[in-house]
């Protein structure tokens, strides 16, 4: 996009709260954008028309994007009367079921319901299946020869929350093992798309997310079987236990139906985002032989402190989820000096505020140190905000800091000056475009 190529928008009112100046290309020109170049078309918006403008794209309409951070905490602090979930979002993958398709009331309730497994001791508990899995994955990774850390680190995450979600391991797992990349592949893709209103057919991407849906509910339908009939359910501590145990106010079950579009969400939006975080970890570590041997330090002596600065920088300077969303269901919404209208979407630009330079000076360097020794400021939201802030943020957490922990444990990683990977999006996360490629060597030393 050329800064010719978009003018302000003169013609808005000014009485009683202004528009934000508008980007005017041709709807069709802003989805290619959009798709193809959001991260550039962003943040030339952003220079040219400053922290809050509107767009106008198909999928999510009339939007109104925001880069400035007290204006992002503005929106995530809003009732969530006036601004509810975006509209469309996840659940049109996930199922109606999915606490991506809640609001209000409905939406506190879950999350009250869902939080358990998500907070302190039950985390800590993971620890040891997030250490198996990465030794199970690492024992087979090449000595002396590149190769990329996307596919392994995805797969490591898949069996962390395949194993939290159900408890024990067996074959229905495996089966979930084997579809579910597929699936999530073409379900990011898929995402932002429209459903045509006709029959596409079997074959064709909505007919095959359909029968991995067939399936999949199938496979949980019969583990919520084998739950139910287990005597020691009231003892267990995966989620699908929990969610089978708890009821509503009122006494009543979640549904069946309910409760796979629930495992199918924490499963779907539990992985990925966790794995391309750790492939970025890989690609600039690759690049930063200071950070690196800094880090290897630290875990030789039992630290850890600089390996969640590292995290947290990762997740600043290569953030994976570049937007959160909310729709505007009151007559309108006042935000600073803007007002925007009922039915707009308003959409935080993650990485646009994570690369403001009053709050991260020199925003494009990659420096953990920056998170050392002081708060975290507001600003920093890989995880948006509000009552939708990510569910899974600390159990995230603790999947980077164990999987990173035990590979430099385990593993010297060889670093060079090879160009950055480029930035790569999937459909829903940003990855590092040639997966995170390393060279690695096994240490010597490496503890059993
Ligand atoms: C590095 C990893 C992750 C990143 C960057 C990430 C990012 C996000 C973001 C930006 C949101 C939207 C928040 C908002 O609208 O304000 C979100 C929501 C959500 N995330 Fe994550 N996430 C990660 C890992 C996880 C994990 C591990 C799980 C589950 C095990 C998870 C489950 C969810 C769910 C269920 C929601 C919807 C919450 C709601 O609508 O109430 N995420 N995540």
């Amino acid at each position: 996009m050329t800064d010719t190529a978009v003018t302000v928008d003169t013609k808005t009112p000014t009485t009683a709260g202004k528009m934000p100046p508008a980007v005017r290309l041709p709807k069709p020109v802003q989805m290619v954008l959009m798709a193809g170049f959001r991260r550039s078309f962003l943040q030339r918006a952003l220079k040219r028309f400053g922290p809050v403008f509107a767009i106008n794209v198909p999928f999510l309409g009339r939007s109104v994007v925001v880069s400035d951070p007290a204006l992002a905490r503005q929106v995530f602090l809003a009732s969530t009367d006036d601004l509810i979930n975006v509209q469309p979002n996840l659940s049109r993958i996930f199922g109606p079921g999915s606490v991506f398709a809640l609001d209000g009331k409905a939406h506190r309730a879950r999350r009250k319901l869902l939080a358990p497994p998500f907070h302190g001791q039950s985390i800590k508990n993971y620890e040891k299946v997030i250490e198996e899995e990465t030794l199970r994955e690492s024992a087979s990774w090449p000595e002396g020869r590149e190769f990329p850390t996307l596919e392994p680190m995805n797969r490591i995450t898949l069996n962390v929350i395949l194993r939290t979600v159900f408890g024990a391991d067996g074959a229905e797992l495996d089966y979930l093992r084997e579809i579910i990349p597929p699936w999530a592949k073409l379900g990011s893709r898929m995402a932002t798309l429209p459903q045509p209103p006709f029959s596409t057919g079997r074959h064709s991407p909505w007919g095959r997310l359909a029968e991995f849906r067939r399936n999949f509910d199938r496979t949980v339908f019969a583990l919520i079987d084998k739950a139910q009939a287990d005597p020691r359910l009231e003892e267990r501590t995966d989620i699908l236990a929990l969610l089978l145990r708890s009821t509503y106010e009122d006494g009543t079950p979640m549904s069946r139906q309910d409760v796979s579009d629930e495992l199918l969400t924490l499963l779907g939006a539990g992985h990925e985002t966790t794995a391309s975080t750790l492939g970025w970890a890989f690609e600039r570590l690759r690049r930063h032989p200071g950070v690196l041997a800094r880090l290897v330090e630290e875990n030789d002596g039992g630290g850890n402190e600089f390996r969640q600065a590292t995290i947290q920088e990762l997740q600043r300077n290569r953030t994976v989820i570049d937007f959160s969303g909310r729709h505007v269901a009151a007559p309108h919404f006042d935000l600073g000096n803007w007002r925007i209208p009922h039915g707009y979407t308003v959409m935080i630009a993650i990485a646009n505020v994570h690369a403001n330079a009053e709050v991260f000076p020199n925003p494009e360097r990659f420096d953990p140190s920056r998170f050392i020794g002081t708060r975290t400021p507001t600003a920093w939201i890989p995880f948006g905000g509000g009552t939708r802030r990510c569910i899974g943020a600390a159990f995230a957490n603790v999947e980077m800091d164990v999987v990173l922990r035990t590979v430099l444990q385990h593993f010297v990683i060889e670093t060079d000056d090879a160009p950055d990977e480029k930035i790569h999006f999937r459909g829903i996360a940003f990855t590092p475009k040639d997966g995170g490629r390393i060279v690695v060597r096994r240490r010597e030393t490496a503890g059993a």
